[in-house]
Protein backbone atom coordinates (compact mmCIF):
# COMPACT_ATOMS: atom_id res chain seq x y z
CA UNK A 1 0.00 0.00 0.00
CA UNK A 2 2.47 2.84 1.41
CA UNK A 3 6.22 1.12 -0.41
CA UNK A 4 7.62 3.94 -3.22
CA UNK A 5 4.53 5.47 -3.41
CA UNK A 6 4.27 9.50 -3.50
CA UNK A 7 2.82 11.38 -0.31
CA UNK A 8 2.83 15.51 0.29
CA UNK A 9 1.97 16.75 3.90
CA UNK A 10 1.27 20.00 4.89
CA UNK A 11 2.20 20.94 8.25
CA UNK A 12 5.00 18.53 8.72
CA UNK A 13 7.59 20.35 10.41
CA UNK A 14 5.69 19.64 13.95
CA UNK A 15 3.02 17.55 15.41
CA UNK A 16 0.56 15.10 13.58
CA UNK A 17 2.41 16.10 10.36
CA UNK A 18 6.08 15.47 11.57
CA UNK A 19 4.88 11.95 12.88
CA UNK A 20 2.80 10.61 9.47
CA UNK A 21 5.58 12.12 7.89
CA UNK A 22 8.33 9.33 9.74
CA UNK A 23 5.77 6.85 10.11
CA UNK A 24 5.41 6.73 5.74
CA UNK A 25 9.14 6.91 5.36
CA UNK A 26 9.59 3.64 8.03
CA UNK A 27 6.66 2.51 5.30
CA UNK A 28 8.78 3.03 2.36
CA UNK A 29 7.23 5.95 1.09
CA UNK A 30 8.81 8.83 -0.95
CA UNK A 31 7.80 12.45 0.59
CA UNK A 32 7.44 15.94 -0.48
CA UNK A 33 6.79 17.69 3.04
CA UNK A 34 6.02 21.53 3.49
CA UNK A 35 5.26 23.78 6.42
CA UNK A 36 6.80 27.24 6.98
CA UNK A 37 9.33 26.47 9.59
CA UNK A 38 12.07 25.41 7.38
CA UNK A 39 14.53 24.33 9.88
CA UNK A 40 11.97 22.17 11.75
CA UNK A 41 10.94 20.98 8.39
CA UNK A 42 14.23 20.07 7.57
CA UNK A 43 14.83 18.61 10.71
CA UNK A 44 11.81 15.74 9.55
CA UNK A 45 12.82 15.34 6.34
CA UNK A 46 16.66 14.09 7.78
CA UNK A 47 14.79 11.76 10.07
CA UNK A 48 12.65 10.27 7.37
CA UNK A 49 15.77 9.86 4.57
CA UNK A 50 17.54 7.90 7.28
CA UNK A 51 14.63 5.50 6.82
CA UNK A 52 16.07 5.31 3.29
CA UNK A 53 13.33 7.04 1.31
CA UNK A 54 13.74 10.20 -1.16
CA UNK A 55 12.21 13.37 0.27
CA UNK A 56 11.85 17.10 -0.70
CA UNK A 57 10.79 19.72 2.22
CA UNK A 58 9.38 22.55 0.66
CA UNK A 59 9.06 26.10 2.42
CA UNK A 60 6.09 27.82 1.95
CA UNK A 61 2.26 28.96 3.65
CA UNK A 62 -0.70 27.29 2.85
CA UNK A 63 -2.44 30.33 2.68
CA UNK A 64 -0.90 31.41 -0.67
CA UNK A 65 -2.33 29.52 -3.54
CA UNK A 66 1.22 30.01 -5.32
CA UNK A 67 2.74 28.28 -2.66
CA UNK A 68 0.67 25.63 -2.72
CA UNK A 69 0.88 24.89 -6.19
CA UNK A 70 4.62 25.03 -6.22
CA UNK A 71 4.56 22.09 -3.28
CA UNK A 72 2.75 20.25 -6.08
CA UNK A 73 5.34 21.14 -8.69
CA UNK A 74 8.56 20.25 -6.77
CA UNK A 75 7.06 16.52 -6.10
CA UNK A 76 5.96 16.18 -9.36
CA UNK A 77 9.63 17.30 -10.92
CA UNK A 78 11.27 14.84 -7.61
CA UNK A 79 8.66 11.99 -8.46
CA UNK A 80 6.76 12.37 -11.16
CA UNK A 81 3.78 11.16 -9.30
CA UNK A 82 1.66 11.78 -6.36
CA UNK A 83 -0.29 9.09 -4.63
CA UNK A 84 -1.53 10.64 -1.27
CA UNK A 85 -2.18 14.33 -1.00
CA UNK A 86 -2.04 14.40 3.36
CA UNK A 87 -3.67 18.11 3.82
CA UNK A 88 -2.87 18.70 7.37
CA UNK A 89 -1.14 22.51 7.74
CA UNK A 90 -3.66 24.16 10.36
CA UNK A 91 -3.95 26.26 13.54
CA UNK A 92 -6.39 27.09 16.26
CA UNK A 93 -7.58 29.67 18.67
CA UNK A 94 -8.48 29.90 22.30
CA UNK A 95 -10.78 33.04 22.90
CA UNK A 96 -14.06 33.59 23.60
CA UNK A 97 -16.05 35.06 20.44
CA UNK A 98 -17.04 38.56 22.73
CA UNK A 99 -13.53 39.16 23.53
CA UNK A 100 -11.42 38.75 20.16
CA UNK A 101 -10.05 42.20 19.56
CA UNK A 102 -8.99 41.17 16.08
CA UNK A 103 -11.03 39.88 13.31
CA UNK A 104 -8.15 38.71 11.66
CA UNK A 105 -8.59 35.49 13.64
CA UNK A 106 -11.34 34.46 11.53
CA UNK A 107 -9.55 35.22 8.37
CA UNK A 108 -6.18 33.45 9.70
CA UNK A 109 -8.17 30.10 10.45
CA UNK A 110 -10.25 30.23 7.35
CA UNK A 111 -7.27 30.63 5.17
CA UNK A 112 -5.04 28.20 6.69
CA UNK A 113 -7.52 25.39 7.72
CA UNK A 114 -10.10 25.69 4.87
CA UNK A 115 -8.14 28.05 1.80
CA UNK A 116 -4.94 26.15 2.57
CA UNK A 117 -6.72 22.67 2.28
CA UNK A 118 -8.60 23.77 -1.21
CA UNK A 119 -5.61 25.29 -2.68
CA UNK A 120 -3.39 21.95 -2.25
CA UNK A 121 -6.33 19.40 -3.20
CA UNK A 122 -6.71 21.73 -6.35
CA UNK A 123 -2.80 21.42 -7.40
CA UNK A 124 -2.43 17.92 -6.76
CA UNK A 125 -5.90 16.73 -8.09
CA UNK A 126 -5.35 15.85 -11.90
CA UNK A 127 -2.00 14.26 -10.79
CA UNK A 128 -4.14 12.20 -8.03
CA UNK A 129 -6.61 11.60 -10.45
CA UNK A 130 -3.71 10.28 -12.43
CA UNK A 131 -2.72 7.69 -9.59
CA UNK A 132 -6.21 7.03 -8.72
CA UNK A 133 -4.33 8.23 -5.53
CA UNK A 134 -5.77 9.50 -2.10
CA UNK A 135 -6.67 12.74 -0.47
CA UNK A 136 -6.34 12.37 3.37
CA UNK A 137 -7.81 16.14 4.68
CA UNK A 138 -7.10 16.21 8.62
CA UNK A 139 -9.93 18.05 10.11
CA UNK A 140 -11.16 17.59 13.71
CA UNK A 141 -14.37 16.19 15.59
CA UNK A 142 -14.90 19.68 15.71
CA UNK A 143 -16.17 19.89 12.47
CA UNK A 144 -19.29 18.22 13.59
CA UNK A 145 -19.68 19.40 16.89
CA UNK A 146 -19.23 23.51 18.15
CA UNK A 147 -16.77 23.48 20.92
CA UNK A 148 -16.40 27.16 23.17
CA UNK A 149 -13.50 29.69 22.65
CA UNK A 150 -13.35 27.92 19.44
CA UNK A 151 -15.78 29.63 17.35
CA UNK A 152 -13.21 30.60 14.01
CA UNK A 153 -11.40 27.10 14.60
CA UNK A 154 -14.49 25.06 14.68
CA UNK A 155 -15.89 26.81 11.51
CA UNK A 156 -13.10 25.91 9.29
CA UNK A 157 -13.12 22.58 10.43
CA UNK A 158 -16.96 22.35 9.45
CA UNK A 159 -15.96 24.41 6.19
CA UNK A 160 -13.35 21.64 5.67
CA UNK A 161 -15.66 18.78 5.91
CA UNK A 162 -18.45 20.22 3.49
CA UNK A 163 -15.75 20.58 0.51
CA UNK A 164 -14.50 16.83 1.13
CA UNK A 165 -17.92 15.43 1.49
CA UNK A 166 -18.97 17.80 -2.00
CA UNK A 167 -15.92 16.53 -3.89
CA UNK A 168 -15.76 13.14 -3.16
CA UNK A 169 -18.71 13.30 -5.26
CA UNK A 170 -16.95 15.06 -8.24
CA UNK A 171 -14.35 12.69 -8.48
CA UNK A 172 -14.55 8.70 -9.14
CA UNK A 173 -10.73 7.78 -9.23
CA UNK A 174 -9.86 9.55 -6.40
CA UNK A 175 -10.55 8.29 -2.79
CA UNK A 176 -11.51 11.27 -0.25
CA UNK A 177 -10.70 10.41 3.48
CA UNK A 178 -11.63 12.82 6.25
CA UNK A 179 -9.48 12.59 9.56
CA UNK A 180 -11.84 14.01 12.91
CA UNK A 181 -9.68 13.75 16.03
CA UNK A 182 -9.93 15.10 19.39
CA UNK A 183 -7.09 16.40 21.38
CA UNK A 184 -4.30 15.19 20.16
CA UNK A 185 -1.27 15.01 23.13
CA UNK A 186 2.79 16.01 21.76
CA UNK A 187 1.93 18.88 18.65
CA UNK A 188 2.41 22.37 18.44
CA UNK A 189 -1.54 23.32 18.10
CA UNK A 190 -2.22 25.14 21.61
CA UNK A 191 0.68 27.00 21.97
CA UNK A 192 0.65 28.61 18.36
CA UNK A 193 -3.53 28.76 18.92
CA UNK A 194 -4.58 32.26 18.29
CA UNK A 195 -5.86 34.30 20.86
CA UNK A 196 -8.30 37.35 21.60
CA UNK A 197 -5.95 39.87 20.25
CA UNK A 198 -5.32 38.02 16.96
CA UNK A 199 -1.22 36.49 17.71
CA UNK A 200 0.00 32.76 19.14
CA UNK A 201 -0.94 32.40 23.02
CA UNK A 202 2.68 31.20 23.32
CA UNK A 203 1.72 29.08 26.31
CA UNK A 204 1.17 25.78 26.50
CA UNK A 205 -1.90 25.95 28.59
CA UNK A 206 -4.67 25.48 28.74
CA UNK A 207 -3.54 21.78 29.60
CA UNK A 208 -4.83 18.74 27.82
CA UNK A 209 -7.41 16.80 29.84
CA UNK A 210 -6.75 12.86 30.15
CA UNK A 211 -8.63 12.19 27.14
CA UNK A 212 -6.11 13.83 24.73
CA UNK A 213 -4.90 11.05 22.11
CA UNK A 214 -0.61 10.21 20.95
CA UNK A 215 -0.11 11.50 17.68
CA UNK A 216 1.51 8.23 17.52
CA UNK A 217 -1.59 6.83 17.95
CA UNK A 218 -3.75 8.91 15.79
CA UNK A 219 -0.89 8.13 13.24
CA UNK A 220 -1.45 4.64 13.12
CA UNK A 221 -5.21 4.95 13.03
CA UNK A 222 -4.79 7.60 9.57
CA UNK A 223 -2.61 5.16 7.79
CA UNK A 224 -5.08 1.93 8.86
CA UNK A 225 -7.87 4.13 7.27
CA UNK A 226 -5.92 4.36 4.24
CA UNK A 227 -5.51 0.85 4.03
CA UNK A 228 -9.14 0.04 4.36
CA UNK A 229 -10.10 3.04 2.16
CA UNK A 230 -12.45 4.28 4.83
CA UNK A 231 -14.15 7.79 3.99
CA UNK A 232 -14.28 8.93 7.52
CA UNK A 233 -12.27 8.27 10.56
CA UNK A 234 -13.23 9.66 13.85
CA UNK A 235 -10.76 9.33 16.77
CA UNK A 236 -11.17 7.89 19.35
CA UNK A 237 -14.21 5.65 18.11
CA UNK A 238 -16.45 6.55 20.89
CA UNK A 239 -17.01 9.89 19.40
CA UNK A 240 -18.77 8.69 16.65
CA UNK A 241 -21.77 8.71 18.32
CA UNK A 242 -21.65 12.73 19.46
CA UNK A 243 -23.07 13.79 15.75
CA UNK A 244 -26.41 11.14 16.47
CA UNK A 245 -26.70 12.40 20.20
CA UNK A 246 -26.56 16.19 19.07
CA UNK A 247 -29.66 15.45 16.46
CA UNK A 248 -31.55 13.86 19.40
CA UNK A 249 -30.91 15.69 22.57
CA UNK A 250 -28.05 18.77 20.61
CA UNK A 251 -28.33 20.29 25.23
CA UNK A 252 -26.96 17.32 26.27
CA UNK A 253 -23.98 17.54 24.01
CA UNK A 254 -23.63 21.43 24.68
CA UNK A 255 -23.40 20.16 28.32
CA UNK A 256 -20.60 17.11 27.62
CA UNK A 257 -18.49 19.65 25.65
CA UNK A 258 -18.79 22.29 28.29
CA UNK A 259 -18.21 20.09 30.86
CA UNK A 260 -15.21 18.57 29.63
CA UNK A 261 -14.28 22.30 29.21
CA UNK A 262 -14.80 23.63 32.64
CA UNK A 263 -11.47 24.62 33.51
CA UNK A 264 -11.10 27.05 30.66
CA UNK A 265 -13.66 30.11 32.05
CA UNK A 266 -16.92 29.43 29.88
CA UNK A 267 -19.58 31.20 30.69
CA UNK A 268 -22.03 29.28 33.69
N1 LIG B 1 -3.76 18.96 18.35
C1 LIG B 1 -5.06 18.65 18.41
O1 LIG B 1 -5.62 18.53 19.51
C2 LIG B 1 -5.84 18.43 17.14
C3 LIG B 1 -7.12 17.87 17.23
C4 LIG B 1 -7.85 17.69 16.08
C5 LIG B 1 -7.32 18.04 14.85
N2 LIG B 1 -6.07 18.58 14.77
C6 LIG B 1 -5.56 18.99 13.47
O2 LIG B 1 -4.35 18.31 13.19
C7 LIG B 1 -3.59 19.08 12.27
C8 LIG B 1 -2.14 19.14 12.74
O3 LIG B 1 -2.08 19.89 13.93
P1 LIG B 1 -1.11 19.51 15.16
O4 LIG B 1 -1.99 19.25 16.32
O5 LIG B 1 -0.12 18.52 14.72
O6 LIG B 1 -0.44 20.94 15.45
P2 LIG B 1 1.01 21.53 15.14
O7 LIG B 1 2.05 20.72 15.80
O8 LIG B 1 0.92 22.98 15.47
O9 LIG B 1 1.13 21.34 13.57
C9 LIG B 1 0.53 22.24 12.66
C10 LIG B 1 1.34 22.20 11.39
O10 LIG B 1 0.70 23.07 10.44
C11 LIG B 1 1.69 23.94 9.91
N3 LIG B 1 1.09 25.21 9.51
C12 LIG B 1 0.36 26.05 10.27
N4 LIG B 1 0.04 27.13 9.55
C13 LIG B 1 0.60 26.98 8.32
C14 LIG B 1 0.66 27.76 7.15
N5 LIG B 1 0.04 28.96 7.07
N6 LIG B 1 1.33 27.29 6.08
C15 LIG B 1 1.97 26.09 6.13
N7 LIG B 1 1.95 25.29 7.21
C16 LIG B 1 1.28 25.74 8.29
C17 LIG B 1 2.71 24.11 11.02
O11 LIG B 1 3.98 24.43 10.46
P3 LIG B 1 4.67 25.89 10.44
O12 LIG B 1 4.25 26.61 11.67
O13 LIG B 1 6.12 25.53 10.37
O14 LIG B 1 4.18 26.51 9.17
C18 LIG B 1 2.76 22.70 11.60
O15 LIG B 1 3.65 21.91 10.86
C19 LIG B 1 -4.28 20.45 12.18
O16 LIG B 1 -5.05 20.52 11.00
C20 LIG B 1 -5.18 20.46 13.39
O17 LIG B 1 -6.32 21.29 13.21
C21 LIG B 1 -5.31 18.76 15.89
Amino acid sequence: MFRNKVAIITGASSGLGAALALALAKRGTHLALFARRKAMLDETAAQCRSCGVRVVAVAGDVTQAENCAQLIDAAIAEFDRIDFLIANAGISMWARFDEVEDMGVFRTLMATNYLGLVYCAHAALPYLKASKGMLVGIASVQGKIGVPLHTGYTASKHAVLGFLKALQMEVNDVHVLTVLPHWLRGTDLRQHALGKDGGPQRTSSPRHNKEAISVNKCCEAILNAMKKQKRELVIPWKLRALPWLQLIHPKIVEWLVKDKMKDQDLPK
